[in-house]
């Protein structure tokens, strides 16, 4: 038996896979398009419905404007809300992360309604309804008149929210909503390319983000940030973790060389909020002290700071339980999940790559 080499580039690393008008991702200069627009100004000027609407437009050919996406969604929340019982039925002693995954399993197309708003708009129903279960209280109905970062805010914590969290909520959904072929969207396009329906594509994109290597990060980047604890145990905490060769969360990334331009966009959206943050000066010196530890130890591998050091910051800010943080993601990345889903099914073919046979080859 003769074994033979790989030529395999590991995790398809700078590989096309798609064309697509949805987001491009330029690592090198640190910018992000997503249907047209930079992602800062995208995050100044529009809301999560407006940037969904640019989506499923460049998405499906279609044109289909932000209001109209706004009372889709919130007709979806409200419709979701009164099948709870059925969606939360798989999801008792279930984590908050893994309970999002039974209920959107459980979702199904609602008459009258587009697969993707009857998706998009489920999500922070169920979201809400998980957490307050686990904090022993009613799930709140949806209010289909608020925004839909509004909306999501209120059902987690059973009131209304100030302009400044909606808005920072919002600000968050628009700059995470979209991200080229990273591992969940590619997922999500590899599940439409069979012409499976939008509820299974959407099922294996969540699972694929629930990953630490992916949208599963913001948790421990908190758990990180309380287990320095103090100013004074910055350079040691940090230089002991990379001594026993730990990954720092919330810096590095496969396609960005410089900073990911997301961290920017969620810094200023942290400090617009007026009640300021206490943490935010502690989670800067942690931030710098990273850059350059992770400069000394790879200094031929730029590693910077990406969108979930200050996905975790904002989302505490806004009194979000750590464990809904990925489930939060979600609810933005869901609009870019089934906006490539339909560019797939309208534009590609079924995927379905090769591989290298390493294994043993018979006489
Ligand atoms: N801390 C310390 N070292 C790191 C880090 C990090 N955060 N990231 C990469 N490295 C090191 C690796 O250990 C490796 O070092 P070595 O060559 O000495 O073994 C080198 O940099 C190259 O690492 P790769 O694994 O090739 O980087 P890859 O592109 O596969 O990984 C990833 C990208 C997964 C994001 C990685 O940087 C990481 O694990 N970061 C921490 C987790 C995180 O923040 N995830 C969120 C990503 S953003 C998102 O998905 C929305």
């Amino acid at each position: 038996m003769t074994m033979r080499p790989t030529s395999t580039p590991s995790g398809l690393d700078g590989i096309p896979a798609v064309d697509t008008a949805l987001s491009h991702v330029d690592g090198a200069r640190g910018e992000l398009i997503i249907a047209g627009e930079r992602v800062g100004h995208l995050a100044a000027t529009s809301s999560f419905e407006g940037v969904t609407a640019r989506l499923w437009t460049a998405a499906t050919g279609q044109p289909i404007g932000e209001a109209e996406v706004r009372a889709a969604l919130g007709d979806a929340r409200e419709r979701t809300f009164q099948r709870l019982p059925v969606l939360t039925y798989a999801t008792q002693g279930l984590s908050i992360v893994d309970g999002v995954r039974a209920a959107i399993a459980a979702l199904r197309a609602e008459h009258g309604m587009s697969h993707e708003a009857a998706i998009v708009g489920a999500i922070p129903v169920i979201v809400g309804a998980l957490v307050r279960q686990a904090s022993g209280t009613q799930a709140v109905a949806p209010n289909p008149r608020l925004g839909h970062a509004a909306d999501t805010l209120a059902m987690l914590h059973g009131r209304a929210p100030s302009p400044e969290h909606a808005a920072a909520l919002d600000a968050y959904f628009v700059t995470v909503c979209d991200h080229g072929m990273n591992a969940s969207t590619f997922t999500a396009r590899v599940i439409a390319s069979t012409q499976a329906d939008l509820f299974c594509v959407v099922t294996g994109a969540y699972c694929a983000l629930t990953g630490p290597l992916h949208g599963g990060a913001p948790e421990p980047v908190l758990e990180m940030l309380d287990a320095i604890g103090s100013r004074d145990r910055i350079k040691p905490w940090i230089d002991a973790a990379l001594a026993r060769k730990e990954r720092l969360m919330g810096f590095g990334h496969r396609v960005y060389r410089v900073r990911d331009p997301r961290a920017d966009v969620l810094k200023r959206a942290i400090e617009r909020l007026s009640l300021g943050i206490d943490g935010l000066p502690f989670a800067g010196e942690v931030e710098a002290y990273a850059r350059e530890a992770l400069k000394r130890k790879n200094p031929d591998r730029p590693l910077d700071t990406n969108v979930e050091f200050f996905t975790a910051i904002l989302l505490d800010a806004l009194k979000i339980p750590r464990q809904a943080f990925t489930p939060i993601f979600a609810t933005a990345r869901v609009a870019g999940w089934t906006a490539h889903a339909r560019e797939q099914q309208r534009t590609g073919r079924l995927i379905r790559p090769s591989s290298v046979y390493v294994g043993m080859m018979p006489k």
